[in-house]
C-alpha cells in the first residue's frame, strides 16, 4: 500500500514588502539581500489575517478543490512555531472556521491537534498521518496535515530580511495521486541548542543567525547519514560504502528560512555524499585543490563556531565548491527550482520545506516530467530537531499541481509601503480596517477584550459562503 500526500493547497498573505523597499529603509546593499540571502518579496499579513485564517484558507482551497467532504476526514493536525494561544488548539479555530462553509458540527468527529517543533515539525505531523493510516487506524478516512506560520523578527534585526509567512495544507491517503513516501527511512535525529527560540510571552524570536546556520548543516548532514544507513537497509540505495545517495534522487527540497540556505545546505550535503566516492578528488581539484578540513558528521556545534580559523578554511572551500561545473550542474538540476516560493514569500517556517515542494511540482506541471521522480525531503527545527525522507512523485502529479495556483496567489498580492510594513508589525493597523480588502477566505474580525471571552478570537467568511464543490 502507498501513503502520501494526493493534494496540497497553500494560502499566502495579502501583503508583500519589496526587498529594495527594506534595503533602502535599513541602509543595507540590496544585492546582499537579492543575492546573499536570495529573498525578493517578504510577505506580509495583513491585520485581518494570522496562523489560523492562512490555515483555513488552504483548507478550504483544498477542499472546494478536490471534492473531499468533511466526513472523509478522519484526523487534521495542523504543524505551527506561532501559536495564537497557550491552551486551545489551532485546531479548534480552524474547525470553528469550516463550519461556517460546511456547517456546525460537520468536523466535531476530526480528530488531532497542534504540534510543535519550530520548522521541522510540518515533516513530523506528515508521518504520523502516513503512519496513522498505515496502521489501519484511520478506518478508510484521509489526514488533513496543514502547516501554518507567520515569521516575525524584531525590527532592524539581522532576521528581519528572512521574514514571510504562509500555510500549506496536504490531504494525506492511501494511492496518493501526487507524492508516495517511501516507507521505513525517514530518519530524525534531536539536539539540545539555543540556535532559536521564542519563550513564553515574547513576539519575536531570540536568535544568534550564523550559529542557528550551523546548528541547521550539522543536524541535516547527521540526519542525512541516518537516512543513507536506512534506506539502504530499506532496499533502496545500494550497499557499499560508497553508494551515493544524491545520485539516486532526482530532487532535494529543503527548509528554507532564506533561499541561499538551501543551496548551502545542499554543498554540504554534495560534499558528504561525494566525500566517500571516487569522484570526490576531482571535485576538490575543481575546487581549488584545497579540501576543508571540517568533518561534518563528527563536528560539535559550540566548538566549530567558536573555531575562526577552521571557519575561514571551511568558507573558502565551500565558496570554492559553488562555483565549480558539477556542483552547479547537480543544483541546477536537482534544487534550483524549489526556491521559488521562497524567493517570493520568505520563510515560511514549518509550511517551508512544503512550499519547496509545491515550487518544484509546479514549476514543473506543464511539462509533466516529473512523473515517477524521487525527492529527498532535508527538514530542520530549530532548538533542534532534522528529519531526512523521501518520496516518489506519482503521475497524475500535474494535474493536481496546476490547482494549487501558487502563481495565481502571489500576483493577486499588493505592495506595502515601508512605514505601513512597520505599522502593521508593531500591531499598530486594527482588524477592522486591514489593508487591502479580502474577497475571498476566512477574516479575523475581532479579538474578545474582557471577561470570560478575553483574548478569544472571532473569525467571518467573506465571499463564497458555501464551497464550490458542495
Ligand atoms: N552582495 C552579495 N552578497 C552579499 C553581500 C553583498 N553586498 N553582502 C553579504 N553577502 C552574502 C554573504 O557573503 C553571505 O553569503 P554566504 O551565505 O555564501 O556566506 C550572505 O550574503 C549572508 O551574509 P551575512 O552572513 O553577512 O548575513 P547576516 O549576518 O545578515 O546573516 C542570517 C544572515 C544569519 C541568515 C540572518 O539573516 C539571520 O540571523 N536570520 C535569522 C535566523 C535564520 O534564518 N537562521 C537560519 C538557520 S535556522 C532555521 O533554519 C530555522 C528557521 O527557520 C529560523
Amino acid at each position: 500500500m502507498h501513503v502520501g500526500i494526493d493534494e496540497m493547497s497553500i494560502s499566502v498573505p495579502k501583503l508583500y514588502l519589496r526587498y529594495e523597499d527594506l534595503a533602502e529603509a535599513r541602509q543595507i546593499d540590496p544585492a546582499k539581500l537579492k543575492h546573499g540571502i536570495g529573498v525578493e518579496k517578504m510577505a506580509v499579513p495583513d491585520a485581518d489575517e494570522d496562523v489560523a485564517t492562512l490555515a483555513a484558507d488552504a483548507c478550504l482551497r483544498l477542499l472546494r478543490g478536490s471534492g473531499v467532504r468533511p466526513d472523509d476526514i478522519g484526523r487534521l493536525t495542523i504543524a505551527t512555531e506561532s501559536s495564537l494561544d497557550e491552551a486551545k488548539a489551532l485546531n479548534a479555530y480552524v474547525i470553528g472556521m469550516l463550519e461556517q462553509a460546511y456547517g456546525g458540527g460537520s468536523f466535531a468527529h476530526c480528530g488531532g491537534a497542534e504540534m510543535k517543533f519550530a520548522c521541522v515539525a510540518g515533516s513530523y505531523a506528515l508521518h504520523d498521518a502516513a503512519n496513522w493510516i498505515r496502521a489501519g487506524e484511520s478506518e478508510g478516512k484521509c489526514a488533513l496535515v496543514v502547516a501554518t506560520d507567520v515569521a516575525k523578527y524584531a525590527l532592524g534585526s539581522s532576521g528581519e530580511y528572512t521574514q514571510g509567512g504562509g500555510a500549506v495544507a496536504m490531504l494525506v491517503k492511501e494511492e496518493p495521486r501526487l507524492l508516495a513516501l517511501d516507507p521505513k527511512v525517514a530518519s530524525a535525529v534531536v539536539a539540545d541548542h539555543r540556535d532559536f527560540f521564542r519563550p513564553m510571552g515574547f513576539v519575536t524570536p531570540v536568535f544568534d543567525g550564523h550559529y542557528s546556520n550551523w546548528a541547521y548543516i550539522l543536524q541535516v548532514v547527521r540526519a542525512f547519514n541516518a537516512y543513507r544507513a536506512r534506506a539502504r537497509a530499506a532496499g533502496l540505495l545500494r550497499a557499499g560504502d560508497s553508494a551515493s545517495v544524491l545520485e539516486a534522487m532526482d530532487h532535494v527540497v529543503f527548509h528554507l528560512p532564506y533561499p541561499k540556505m538551501g543551496k548551502n545546505a545542499f554543498a554540504y550535503l554534495f560534499r558528504e555524499d561525494k566525500r566517500s566516492t571516487p569522484q570526490w578528488e576531482e571535485i576538490v581539484r575543481q575546487s581549488g585543490g584545497e579540501d576543508s578540513p571540517l568533518s561534518l558528521d563528527e563536528a560539535d556545534l559550540d566548538d566549530l563556531t567558536g573555531d575562526r580559523s577552521l571557519l575561514e578554511r571551511d568558507n573558502a572551500f565551500r565558496k570554492a565548491l559553488l562555483k565549480t561545473e558539477v556542483f552547479d550542474q547537480s543544483f541546477s538540476a536537482k534544487v534550483a527550482d524549489s526556491l521559488y516560493g521562497c524567493s517570493q514569500l520568505g520563510n515560511l517556517y514549518s509550511a517551508a520545506i512544503f512550499m519547496s515542494l509545491v515550487s518544484l511540482l509546479e514549476r514543473n506541471a506543464e511539462r509533466e516530467g516529473l512523473a515517477g521522480k524521487r525527492v529527498l525531503f532535508c527538514s530542520y527545527g530549530s532548538g533542534s530537531s532534522a528529519m531526512v525522507y523521501s518520496g516518489v512523485i506519482q503521475p497524475g502529479y500535474a494535474q493536481v499541481a496546476k490547482q494549487i495556483e501558487l502563481e495565481k496567489q502571489l500576483s493577486a498580492r499588493q505592495s506595502l509601503d515601508f512605514t505601513t510594513y512597520e505599522k502593521l508589525h508593531q500591531g499598530t493597523v486594527l482588524c477592522s480596517s486591514p489593508i487591502k480588502r479580502k474577497e475571498w477566505g476566512f477574516q479575523l474580525r475581532r479579538v474578545g477584550g474582557e471577561g470570560v471571552t478575553r483574548g478569544l478570537r472571532y473569525y467571518a467568511l467573506v465571499g463564497d459562503p458555501v464551497p464550490a464543490s458542495s
